[in-house]
């Protein structure tokens, strides 16, 4: 009867501590597993963040700020992969890799906006800002906050804007000074029928390339000039191939950083707000350091003086306004594209 008592005792502790800590285990392992606070229980949450442009570029740098701040801030649990320079998409594939989920971001110039969304066309019209306060006014305002949300369509987050700088012209036939200068000329332009629009306005012709494939076509002469930051061209190196610049301060090239709404909507709280608030903090850093880095090159072509640097004179600038105005009557520019 003892030995009866005592296996019949063994048998319920058995299933006793088999059902308690069974139950405990298994209760204990799933609140941890959707404790996202807890390190190393889950994966890292992975962002890649595909950009064109080179490192040493405000955009470049930004970023590498973004995800070093992401990274420390998470404790490690947000690891964000830069791509730089197009290594992982380009332009003719980014926005798409974005929507579909292969990055998770990626920071277009607002020009490339303008193919899926027409309206972001009024970002590129030309002598539309006179300094980069105004360009801060409208990223920041009432139009900054309709852009954006115009976005939620295409299943992205526009997150907000960053900046570079206002654009300059170069060209590899003469100097650009007066509006007549651009007759007969080919220049590249990023897609964006009010750029298209601006140098037919001159009397140029345009052809849409993406921006790693610039240098190539101005090295083979396919085309003879095209527009951008003082960043931008000294990095990808386009003044090696052009004998002029013309510092016009035409329009402002700046960036909208996007990221895919699902995967917004995946990440708690805690990580939103970590993502949030360095964001701000990177926008802020790059407002102020992109106008000194595009300095800094500037004052680094002069020295290399392996480009003639004209500057527009104020007449010279008022004949180019006039001569752009006509963009500003094209009523059909703003709504085509879409
Ligand atoms: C360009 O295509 O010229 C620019 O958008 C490149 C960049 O991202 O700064």
């Amino acid at each position: 009867m003892k030995l009866f008592l005592a296996i019949a005792l063994l048998l319920f502790l058995g299933i006793a501590s088999a059902l308690f800590f069974g139950r405990d285990f298994s209760e204990t392992a799933q609140s941890l597993e959707y404790d996202d606070e807890q390190e190393g229980l889950k994966e890292a949450i992975v962002i890649n963040f595909s950009h064109v442009a080179a490192e040493n570029t405000p955009k470049g740098m930004a970023a590498r700020k973004f995800a070093e701040l992401v990274e420390e801030r998470s404790a490690g649990k947000i690891k964000v992969n830069v791509y730089s320079n197009g290594s992982l998409y380009n332009d003719k594939n980014e926005y798409e890799a974005l929507k579909s989920g292969h990055v998770q971001m990626i920071a277009p110039a607002t020009s490339k906006m303008t193919i899926h969304f027409p309206s972001w066309q009024i970002l590129d019209l030309p002598f539309a800002f006179r300094n980069v306060s105004e360009v801060k006014a409208m990223y920041e305002g009432a139009t900054g906050e309709a852009l954006l949300g115009e976005l939620e369509e295409d299943g992205l987050k526009g997150m907000t804007f960053w900046y570079n700088g206002f654009k300059q012209i170069t060209s590899n036939k003469h100097p650009l000074i007066m509006p007549e200068d651009f007759e007969q000329m080919h220049f590249r332009i990023m897609p964006s029928p009010v750029l298209k629009a601006q140098f037919e306005a001159l009397g140029a012709s345009t052809s849409e390339l993406p921006f790693n494939e610039t240098y190539n076509n101005l090295e083979v002469d396919f085309i003879d000039g095209q527009e951008n930051t003082i960043s931008n061209i000294y990095t990808k190196k386009l003044y090696i191939e052009q004998a002029h610049m013309t510092i016009s301060n035409h329009g402002y090239l700046g960036y909208v950083v996007l990221m895919n709404e699902d995967f917004w909507e995946q990440l708690t709280d805690s990580h939103q707000q970590i993502l949030t608030e360095t964001m701000e903090e990177t926008t802020a850093w790059i407002e102020r350091h992109s106008i000194e880095m595009n300095d800094a090159y500037l004052r680094q072509m002069k020295r290399d003086e392996s480009i003639e640097i004209h500057y527009l004179t104020p007449a010279e600038r008022e004949e180019w306004q006039k001569a752009m105005e006509a963009v500003y009557r094209r009523p059909s520019t703003l709504t085509e594209n879409k």
